[in-house]
C-alpha cells in the first residue's frame, strides 16, 4: 500500500532548509515526521537542476568559500535524495500544462505532480505566487506540518466519519474545482460535454456497451422499468431488504414488488428461492448487490434466461464491484447505479447510471430520460425529466481519478475489517470467493444492536442500520406482503450495524473501532 500523503519540495523551502534560515525548523520537523506519519516526500527532478544552481549562488551570497560549497551541495543532494523521492512526469506530453503555464518553473511541478494525481498531494513552497494552475493544492511548510499530522492526531479516539468525503475532496480538491471552473465556463449546464464524455468513461470501465447517465439511482431504476415497458399489474421480483428507491419504482408504475428472502450470511437475494416466485405476471427480476457485493448473478440470470425475463440489477451500492472478474452493472440485461455523495463513486448532489449492451433498451432510457422525446418536441414515449447535471458529471469525472485506488483501498480495509472481526469471533455479513465487495457499507450481526449503538455514540464513532425493517413491513407496502414469507430478512433487520467505512479510513481508527465493538460484544 502507498503513502497516505504526499508532499512535494519547492526549491525555495530545500535552499532556506540547507541555509538554516526562513522556515527551516519547520521544514526539519516536517521531513522527520514524514516516515512516521505514512507521507511521502517527493522532489521534481526538473527542480534538481534549479535547486543546484540557486544553492551555490546562495552560499556563495552568504561568503561561503566556492570550495566549502563543492563539497557541501553533493552532500547535502545525497541527504535530500535519502529522504525524498524524484518525480519525473514533466515531459512534452504534459504540454498542456505548459501552454497555461504563467512560470514555466511551476508548471514543470505542477506537471510531475500528474503522476501523483487522485491521492492526497501538495506542494509545499514558501513563494506565496506559486502557480500550481489548478493541479495540486499548495502549503507552506508550516501548513503543511498540520495538515500532514491532522490526520494522526484523527486517527485514534477522536471522531471518526461515518464516510469521509472530506478527506477524499481535500486530496481531489484541484480536480474538482477545475471540473467546476470548466462548466461554468462553457456554461452547458444541461447535456454539456461532461456528460457524454462521463458516459464514454463510464462504459469503458464496466465494460457495457452503453451508458445513460441520469438524475439519481432511483431515477435509473425508474427509467430502465419503463425501458422495458413495465405496466400497472406487472410483477417484478426483489428483495425486502434493500433500499426503499429497489421497490418504490416498481409500485410508482402501478407494478407489484414481489419480495424473496434473502440469504443469511450476505443479505443479498437468495436465488434458489426466486423460481418459486415466478408467474405468469411475471416481467422482471431485480436484485440489489447490496452492501457492495453483487448477488448469485449467474443463478438468477439462468432463471431469467429460462422464462424469457430480463434482470435488471440494482448496483446503487456496488459500482466498482467485480463478479467472476466482470463489473457490477455489466452483470445482466440493465444494471443501475447511484452517484449519491455517499456512495462509492459519489458527486455532490444527485446523479446515477443505467448500463446496457442492448441498443434497444440503451436508446429507449436515452428517450425517456428527455421526456420521451426522440427529437426535439417529439414524444414518442411517455418520458420523464431524468438527466443528470453536466456538473455533477464534471465531479463524477473527477473521482474518477482516484477511483481505482480508492476501490484497492475499500478491499483492503474490507479485508482488514474481516480479519479482526473473524480473529475476535463476531458476526459479519460473508463476502464470496468469486466476487469482490467494494463495501458500501462494512456490516455486522448483532445480537443486541440497540445497547452497542447507544455505547459507539458515547465513543464518538458513528453507526447506521441498513435496513431497520424490510420492505414488506413498512406501512405503505404491506399490500404486497402475501404471507410472512421472508424470516431471514426479518432477523437481519433487526441485527445488521455498519461501522464507519471508506478509503480514508485509517488503520488506527479502523482498530479503535474494533476494540470499541470487542468491549461491547
Ligand atoms: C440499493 C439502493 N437502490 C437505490 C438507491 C437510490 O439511489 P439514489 O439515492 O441515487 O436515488 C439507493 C441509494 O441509497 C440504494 O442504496
Amino acid at each position: 500500500m502507498g503513502a497516505n500523503k504526499h508532499l512535494i519540495l519547492d526549491v525555495n523551502v530545500i535552499v532556506d532548509l540547507w541555509l538554516e534560515e526562513g522556515s527551516s525548523s519547520v521544514t526539519e520537523t516536517l521531513i522527520m515526521e514524514a516516515a512516521a506519519s505514512d507521507t511521502q516526500l517527493w522532489v521534481a527532478s526538473a527542480a534538481m537542476a534549479t535547486l543546484d544552481y540557486v544553492a551555490r549562488r546562495a552560499f556563495k551570497t552568504r561568503g561561503v568559500p566556492p570550495n566549502v560549497v563543492a563539497e557541501m551541495i553533493p552532500q547535502l543532494m545525497e541527504n535530500l535524495l535519502g529522504r525524498a523521492k524524484v518525480l519525473t512526469n514533466h515531459g512534452f506530453e504534459q504540454s498542456d500544462i505548459y501552454s497555461r503555464a504563467t512560470d514555466f518553473e511551476d508548471a514543470q511541478t505542477a506537471a510531475a505532480a500528474r503522476s501523483l494525481a487522485g491521492q492526497m498531494v501538495c506542494i509545499v513552497t514558501e513563494d506565496s505566487s506559486f502557480d500550481t494552475l489548478g493541479e495540486i493544492s499548495k502549503k507552506t511548510p508550516t501548513e503543511a506540518l498540520a495538515w500532514m499530522l491532522e490526520k494522526e492526531s484523527n486517527s485514534a479516539k477522536q471522531a471518526i466519519p461515518f464516510i469521509d468525503l472530506a478527506a477524499q475532496q481535500a486530496a481531489l480538491r484541484p480536480m474538482i474545482e477545475r471540473g467546476i471552473e470548466t462548466v461554468l465556463r462553457h456554461g452547458q449546464y444541461i447535456m454539456g460535454p461532461e456528460v457524454k464524455l462521463l458516459e464514454e468513461k463510464l462504459t469503458a470501465y464496466t465494460g457495457s456497451k452503453h451508458c445513460i447517465t441520469v438524475a439519481s439511482g432511483t431515477e435509473a431504476l425508474l427509467i430502465s422499468l419503463m425501458a422495458i415497458g413495465i405496466q400497472p399489474g406487472d410483477e417484478i421480483i426483489t428483495t425486502p431488504f434493500t433500499f426503499i428507491a429497489t421497490a418504490e419504482v416498481i409500485v410508482l408504475l402501478g407494478a407489484k414488488p414481489v419480495f424473496v428472502d434473502v440469504e443469511s450470511d450476505t443479505c443479498n437475494i437468495d436465488a434458489s428461492k426466486i423460481e418459486a416466485a415466478i408467474t405468469n405476471k411475471t416481467k422482471a427480476i431485480m436484485p440489489v448487490s447490496l452492501y457492495g457485493q453483487p448477488a448469485d448473478m449467474d443463478e438468477i440470470n439462468a432463471i431469467a434466461a429460462k422464462y424469457s425475463l430480463p434482470v435488471i440489477e440494482d448496483a446503487a451500492q456496488s459500482f466498482g464491484a467485480e463478479y467472476k472478474g466482470k463489473k457490477s452493472c455489466n452483470l445482466s440485461t440493465i444494471g443501475c447505479t447511484s452517484f449519491f455523495p455517499s456512495k462509492p463513486l459519489g458527486c455532490y448532489g444527485d446523479g446515477g447510471a443505467i448500463f446496457t449492451n442492448d441498443d434497444v433498451i440503451a436508446q429507449a432510457c436515452r428517450e425517456i430520460r428527455v421526456h420521451g422525446q426522440s427529437k426535439r418536441y417529439w414524444h414518442t414515449r411517455i418520458g420523464v425529466g431524468g438527466r443528470m447535471d453536466t456538473i455533477q458529471c464534471a465531479i463524477v469525472l473527477a473521482k474518477l481519478e482516484r477511483f481505482d485506488w480508492e476501490v484497492q483501498r475499500r478491499l483492503e480495509i474490507g479485508a482488514r475489517y474481516n480479519t479482526l472481526m473473524d480473529e475476535h469471533g463476531m458476526i459479519r455479513v460473508q463476502q464470496r470467493a468469486d466476487r469482490t465487495s467494494v463495501f458500501a457499507q462494512y456490516t455486522v450481526l448483532l445480537d443486541n444492536r440497540e445497547q452497542i449503538q447507544g455505547k459507539f455514540k458515547e465513543a464518538g464513532i458513528p453507526t447506521a442500520v441498513h435496513y431497520p425493517f424490510p420492505l414488506n413491513q413498512q406501512p405503505a407496502y404491506r399490500q404486497f406482503r402475501s404471507a410472512d414469507n421472508t424470516p431471514v430478512s426479518n432477523e437481519m433487520a433487526k441485527r445488521v450495524m455498519s461501522l464507519p467505512m471508506g478509503a480514508d479510513l485509517q488503520e488506527g481508527q479502523q482498530d479503535w473501532v474494533v476494540r470499541v465493538l470487542r468491549s461491547l460484544s
